[in-house]
C-alpha cells in the first residue's frame, strides 16, 4: 500500500475466511501495516501460505481450522485469539457463500446453507467479537457486504436476502455499541474474481478470463474489482483514521449496482 506505515500498528486482527481472496489479501496487508493477525477457515493447506506471508511481513499469524456453520466454532474462534495475543481489536467478516438460485427454484438445505454461514456465523461471530472488544477498550467491526443486499439478481435470491440482514445487522452494531467504543461498518464488495467466483463461474462454463470479460459488460467503471482495490478501504475501517466511521456503507464496486 504505497507508502502508509504502521496503520494498524499492534492491534489484532481476526478474519473470518482469511484463507482466501479478500480475507487473505487483509491478513498479509494488515501484517504489513504492524497487526498480528488471526485467520481462519477449513483449508489448512491454503492458511499455511497465508501464515507464511504473515510471518515474512514481521508479525505473528494464529489459524483456527473451523467450519463456520457451528456457531460454537464462532466462539472459538475469539477464544483462541484472546488466548494467543490476549485482545481483539478488529474483526473482518468476510466468510460467506454464494449459491444461484431464484426465489421459485431454492430449496430449504441451500437456504440454511447460505443463512447458517453469511447470517447466523456473522451474528455469533459479532457477539464474541463485542465480547472480545469490551475486554479490550473497543474495536472496529467490518462487514462485507454486496451489491445483491438492496434487491440483488433474480437467481441470488437467498445470498441477496442474507446480505440485507447482514446489513442490519451492522446497523444494529452500530447503533448499539458505539458507546463501548465499538464501531462496526459494511463494505459493499464489488464483483471480485476471488476463488470463489472463479469457480462459481467455472461451473457455468466459464475461465478466469471470460468471467472478466463478462462481469465488465456489467460494471459501469468498465472492469472488475481487484483485491487491491479493497484491501485499503478495509484497513482504513480497521484503523483508528475510521473512529468517527461508525455505520457507514462504503461501496468499493466500480459504481456496479443491482
Ligand atoms: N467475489 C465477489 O464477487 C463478491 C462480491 C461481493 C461480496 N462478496 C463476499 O465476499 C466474501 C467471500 O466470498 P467469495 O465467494 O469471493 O469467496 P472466497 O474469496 O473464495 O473466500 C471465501 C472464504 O470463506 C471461507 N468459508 C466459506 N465457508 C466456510 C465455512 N463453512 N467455514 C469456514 N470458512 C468458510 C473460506 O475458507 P475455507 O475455504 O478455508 O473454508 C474462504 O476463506 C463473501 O462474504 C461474499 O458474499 C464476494
Amino acid at each position: 500500500m504505497g507508502n502508509i506505515k504502521d496503520l494498524l500498528k499492534d492491534k489484532v486482527i481476526v478474519i473470518s475466511g482469511g484463507t482466501k481472496g479478500v480475507g487473505k489479501g487483509v491478513a498479509v496487508e494488515a501484517a504489513r501495516q504492524g497487526a498480528d493477525v488471526v485467520i481462519s477457515g477449513r483449508d489448512a493447506e491454503a492458511a499455511e501460505k497465508v501464515l507464511k506471508e504473515i510471518e515474512n511481513a514481521g508479525r505473528q499469524g494464529h489459524f483456527v481450522k473451523l467450519n463456520l456453520r457451528n456457531p460454537e466454532d464462532c466462539a472459538r474462534l475469539f477464544d483462541e485469539a484472546m488466548e494467543k495475543f490476549g485482545r481483539v481489536d478488529g474483526f473482518l467478516n468476510y466468510a460467506g457463500t454464494t449459491p444461484a438460485n431464484s426465489l421459485e427454484e431454492e430449496n430449504p438445505e441451500q437456504f440454511d446453507a447460505v443463512f447458517d454461514i453469511n447470517v447466523k456465523a456473522a451474528f455469533f461471530c459479532a457477539q464474541n467479537a463485542i465480547r472480545c472488544m469490551k475486554k479490550s477498550g473497543g474495536g472496529s467491526i467490518v462487514m462485507i457486504g454486496s451489491p445483491h443486499s438492496w434487491c440483488g439478481e433474480k437467481d441470488r435470491v437467498a445470498y441477496a436476502v442474507s446480505k440485507g440482514a447482514l446489513f442490519t445487522l451492522t446497523e444494529h452494531i452500530a447503533h448499539h455499541y458505539a458507546q463501548d467504543g465499538i464501531r462496526a461498518n459494511f463494505l459493499t464488495m464489488g464483483w471480485t474474481p476471488t476463488e470463489g467466483e472463479l469457480a462459481l463461474r467455472a461451473t457455468q462454463g466459464m475461465d478466469p478470463e471470460q468471467t472478466r470479460a463478462f462481469a465488465a459488460k456489467f460494471i459501469p467503471a468498465g472492469r472488475m474489482t481487484e483485491v487491491e482495490d479493497l484491501v485499503p478501504g478495509i484497513l482504513y475501517l480497521l484503523s483508528d483514521y475510521a473512529s468517527m466511521t461508525i455505520g457507514a456503507n462504503l461501496r468499493i464496486t466500480g459504481g456496479l449496482y443491482f
